[in-house]
């Protein structure tokens, strides 16, 4: 088939070069110049495990092509995949603007029976929306919108779209549901469960499917609160009961709270959809809150554990990325919690190995190690699960630092061994050890909680 994508972002680009892999010929197009030129140098934009192998070799054999004429992109195409932004504003509802613009462009070039696809999370009814936009541009034209909502990862993206837990596609007509269907062949044929509905219900699946998993997410956080108060250890507490198959283990490592382009947005707009439609979602409204909440309070406790008294605190942080194995820090905890240390007067030296994102300008010194970061550091926060945090040398840590204490947002560090080497080691989810005096060079006292992956290793 040929295939038009419009938006060369993380899905845009990730769909693309993936349906190029699936045997189609694609082109995927961008209004952002500077994007497209990259592309075409074999530069990627954003970074993403394994996608840069595939762009390469699609690339070379013309299978997947980069342009930024959205007439000369989808001149030919059977189907046009529509992968613009969808921003919020600031009632959490989504900004339309970006996709309702891709829609009057594709109308001029599209033919006769092509599939308008909407990969763009979108809210319900847009499918329909979209339908009459694109009819105003082209009265006559006989064409089907249909919904295909995306559920990679970022830092997962390619292995997400190549192998999914399912294939949802929102067709209000047999063709829609036919083209999508071919497209998706190599996938389902693989056994690729797909689930073929109406548009609307598609679209209300992506924003289920991710408040949900958000709540998941609000839900460990919680519990880890309470394990801190009664000493026990959310790690113990998530692995038994997510070995329950119908709650499962993903999605309850608790965290600084959950960011990302996606968490954040989409549970905003699912709220202000119920919210618009006098059916309240009540439990995701608390979410949003709560998760907000989160955040401040790590930043709450890191000028709480340095004191009053020290001046001009150098504060170490590590990992500015919203997860890792991504560049991106869009509504990261970084992005919340950096700032209002600033305001209190912290010195803040980050580190992070892929993302350093211009909305902190100047006001952070960056760093190319973790190791530097932390030198002469009062303070470590770790932010960000990053496997080079995990395998931090803590001897190394001990001698460069000026302070003791860790603030480890993802239970990355083992807990004897922080102890050992005499660090006061504030995981999430478990009792704080007493706390020493926020001084210099003092030996963290024991904790009361035993080790962290004994106590969850299931037997
Ligand atoms: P992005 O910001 O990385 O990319 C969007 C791209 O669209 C940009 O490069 C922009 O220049 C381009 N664009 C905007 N208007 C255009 C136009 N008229 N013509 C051509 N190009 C245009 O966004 P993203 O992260 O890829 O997200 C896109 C959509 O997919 C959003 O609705 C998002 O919620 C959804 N989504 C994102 C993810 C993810 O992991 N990032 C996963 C699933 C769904
Ligand atoms: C999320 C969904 O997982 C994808 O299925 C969906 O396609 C995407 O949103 C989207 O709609 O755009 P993504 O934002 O890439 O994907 O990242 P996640 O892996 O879901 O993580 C989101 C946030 O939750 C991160 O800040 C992460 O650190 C946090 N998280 C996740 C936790 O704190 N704990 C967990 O157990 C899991």
């Amino acid at each position: 088939m040929r295939i038009a994508l419009i938006g060369a972002g993380y899905v845009g680009l990730t769909s693309g070069a993936c349906f190029a892999q699936l045997g189609h010929s694609v082109t995927c197009v961008d209004i952002d110049q500077s994007r497209i030129s990259a592309l075409k140098a074999g530069r990627l934009p954003i970074f993403e495990p394994g996608l840069e192998d595939i762009v390469t070799r699609k690339t070379r054999q013309h299978r997947l092509r980069f342009g930024s004429d959205i007439e000369a992109g989808c001149r030919d195409a059977d189907a046009i995949f529509l992968a613009v932004g969808t921003p919020s504003r600031p009632d959490g509802a989504i900004d339309l603007t970006f996709i309702e613009a891709a829609a009057r462009q594709i109308a001029r070039p599209m033919r006769r029976d092509v599939v308008a696809v909407i990969k763009s999370t979108v809210v319900p009814g847009t499918a329909r929306r979209l339908r009459e936009v694109i009819a105003e541009a082209r009265g006559g034209l006989d064409f089907s919108v249909a919904s295909n909502p995306e559920f990679l990862r970022e830092g997962n993206a390619v292995a997400d779209f190549l192998s999914p837990d399912r294939i949802v596609v929102g067709a209000d007509d047999p063709r829609a549901a036919k083209v999508l269907r071919e497209i998706y062949a190599p996938l389902l044929a693989k056994g690729a469960p797909g689930l073929f509905t109406n548009t609307t219900n598609a679209e209300m699946i992506k924003y289920a499917a991710n408040a949900f998993l958000a709540l998941k997410v609000g839900f460990i956080n919680e519990v880890a609160d309470l394990c801190e108060q009664i000493g026990g250890d959310v790690m113990a507490v998530a692995e038994g009961i997510g070995l329950d198959h119908r709650i499962g283990r993903a999605f309850l490592s608790p965290g600084p709270g959950f960011g990302g382009s996606c968490f954040p947005k989409d549970t905003r707009a699912f709220a202000e959809i119920g919210r618009r439609h006098g059916a309240p979602q009540h439990l995701t409204e608390t979410l949003i809150d709560r998760n907000e909440d989160r955040k401040n309070a790590i930043a709450q406790q890191v000028l709480r554990e340095i004191g009053s008294d020290r001046k001009a605190p150098h504060v170490a942080v590590l990992g500015v990325a919203f997860k890792a194995n991504t560049d991106d820090a869009r509504e990261s905890a970084a992005l919340t919690i950096i700032p209002q240390l600033i305001e209190a007067g912290c010195i803040v030296h980050a580190h992070d190995p892929k993302a350093r994102p211009a909305v902190l300008g100047a006001a952070v010194i960056w760093h190319e190690t973790s190791y530097e970061a932390a030198a002469g550091a009062d303070i470590v926060l770790i932010l960000t699960e990053w496997d080079e945090y995990r395998d931090l040398d803590l001897k190394q840590l001990a001698r460069l630092m000026a302070g003791r204490t860790i603030i480890d947002c993802r239970n990355l560090l083992d807990f004897g061994q922080a102890t050992q080497h005499g660090f006061r080691h504030l995981a999430i989810g478990r009792a704080a050890p007493p706390a020493t005096q926020p001084g210099h060079r003092s030996r963290a006292r024991g904790a009361r909680v035993g080790d962290r992956r004994a106590a969850a290793s299931p037997i």
